[in-house]
């Protein structure tokens, strides 16, 4: 009996723990399977909580040496320890990581610690560190592995020269130079934390833009914004080869116009060229079905090509890889699997570059929208012309509305800003709601804020901003 459960998960990341504690809520026998010393995931561990804890530190370094002195806060002998710094970011994940095993506790959630591989369609097993296998029965069972990073053809990522984000989150001096391979999420956030700590960074992004799939006004504006920080920008580049010894490296690239050859030497190298993701062995020789990009294929009921065993978040060919896109999923699939209609609206996910300023969009880009034929109206409005921007000295970035010419609906929202990330959930519940630019212009902002810049983008899809 003490082997039998109702439900088995495998991965405890965002989706797989969320999964767990709403089926145990939901009344159901619930384990979950976590091969890491502890839960949560890449996102707690060595993705999303220790990144922003660095980005946030780096911050506070950057704006105390460059931005304190204009506000009257003068400091001599400002000096980073970065030993301190990468302490405290242990610190949170500790605390986070812990904060799950509670969260386990008090839901009833039984925690498998090992490997946990399908056996059969109703038979997991746990591999532990002494080697113990142990096969436990699952009436359901969810997968829930997540993603591991990529890399290119011929470079092999060593966690100490030639580093993938997690290597790029604790490294132990900083580099003299960094040269980071993609300018996506993980390269840009992860330029900016060494970069304000010291290190010379150049991105080398194969496009001729940086962010690809965001909206072309967000990518063309944040790459003046942070090359004004310091950081180098190489599009169009195609790296063609990284030599690496202990303690540097060489990165040979070629600009795919020009066809001009170059090279950069330094200390580290950080390959951010996306995540693939993380599948077993298991899973194909029990007969799951996998696509064509190597993720696995589910139907809108999250279920697999076998139907008690169930997939989420970064490792199913749906939606963005993103923690709080796998966290959606795991409520919806708890509930399905309950006999709940669990639901995830894939039209209103945002998505947030934790940069400074930061990046937030939610829904579809202005050439998705031309794309699809639609025709549309915009909405923009600058941070240069918000009061409360302006007092706080975060004038750079804007509001992008944009919306249906016909019904004035919400389509999709891009902005940059200080507070973006945070201010992207009033664009998500509008649009979740339905809400056209009409009602957000209609709704009492809070003066001063930056989230006025939302009222006033909505009005200029009308043309009546007030301050601009
Ligand atoms: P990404 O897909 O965001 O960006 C990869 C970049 O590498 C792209 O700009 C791409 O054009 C470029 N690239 C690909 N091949 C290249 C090559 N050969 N040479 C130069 N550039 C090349 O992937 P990233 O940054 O590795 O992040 C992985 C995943 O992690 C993303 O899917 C993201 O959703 C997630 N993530 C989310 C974060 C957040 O929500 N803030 C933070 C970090 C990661």
């Amino acid at each position: 009996m003490e082997n039998n459960f109702d439900l088995v998960i495998i991965g405890s990341g965002p989706g797989g723990y969320v999964c767990a504690i709403r089926a145990a809520q939901l009344g159901l026998k619930v384990a979950c399977v976590e091969s890491r010393k502890t839960l949560g995931g890449t996102c707690l561990n060595v993705g999303c909580i220790p990144s922003k804890s660095l980005l946030n530190s780096s911050e506070i370094y950057y704006k105390a040496q460059k931005e304190f002195n204009n506000l009257g806060i003068e400091i001599s002998n400002l000096k980073l320890n970065l030993n301190k710094m990468m302490n405290n970011k242990n610190k949170s994940v500790m605390t986070l990581t812990k904060g799950i095993e509670f969260l386990f506790k008090k839901n009833k959630v039984t925690h498998l610690k090992g490997i946990g591989s399908i056996k059969s369609k109703d038979t997991v097993m746990v591999l532990d560190e002494s080697g113990k296998k142990t096969n436990y029965k699952a009436k359901n069972i969810v997968i829930g592995t997540g993603s591991i990073p990529s890399s290119l053809p011929g470079i092999k990522i060593d966690e100490k020269t030639i580093v993938s984000s997690t290597g790029a989150l604790s490294f132990e001096k900083i580099p003299k130079e960094l040269v980071v391979i993609g300018g996506g999420y993980i390269g840009l956030e992860l330029s900016s934390v060494w970069s304000r700590l010291g290190s010379k960074v150049t991105v080398i992004e194969f496009l001729d833009h940086i962010l690809p799939g965001m909206d072309k006004d967000i990518s063309s504006e944040f790459l003046k914004i942070l090359q004004k920080q310091g950081i180098q920008f190489k599009l169009d580049s195609k790296v063609t080869k990284v030599q690496s010894s202990k303690s540097n490296a060489v990165v040979d690239f070629t600009n795919k116009k020009t066809s001009k050859q170059e090279k950069i030497e330094c200390e580290k190298v950080l390959v951010a060229v996306g995540r693939k993701a993380n599948i077993g062995k298991d899973i194909s020789s029990i007969g799951i079905k996998i696509n064509k990009q190597q993720k696995i294929q589910v139907n809108d009921k999250f279920q697999t090509s076998i139907k008690n065993i169930f997939a989420i978040g970064d490792a199913i060919d749906k939606g963005p890889m993103l923690a709080h896109k796998a966290e959606e999923e795991g409520i919806a699939v708890a509930e399905i699997i309950a006999g709940q209609a669990g639901h995830v609206n894939y039209n209103v996910i945002p998505a947030v570059i934790y940069t400074s300023p930061e990046v937030a969009t939610v829904g579809k880009t202005e050439n998705q929208i031309k794309e699809e034929g639609i025709n549309y109206k915009i909405g923009k409005f600058p941070f240069l012309a918000n009061s409360r921007a302006k007092v706080n000295s975060e004038t750079e970035g804007f509001v992008k509305i944009i919306v249906d010419q016909k019904t004035d609906k919400v389509l999709g929202v891009s902005m940059i800003n200080a507070m973006a990330g945070t201010m992207i959930a009033e664009l998500a519940l509008a649009m979740e709601f339905g809400a056209s630019a009409e009602d957000i212009a209609r709704t009492c902002h809070a003066h001063p804020t930056h989230s006025e810049a939302v009222k006033e983008a909505a009005m200029a899809v009308d043309k009546r901003p007030i301050h601009f």
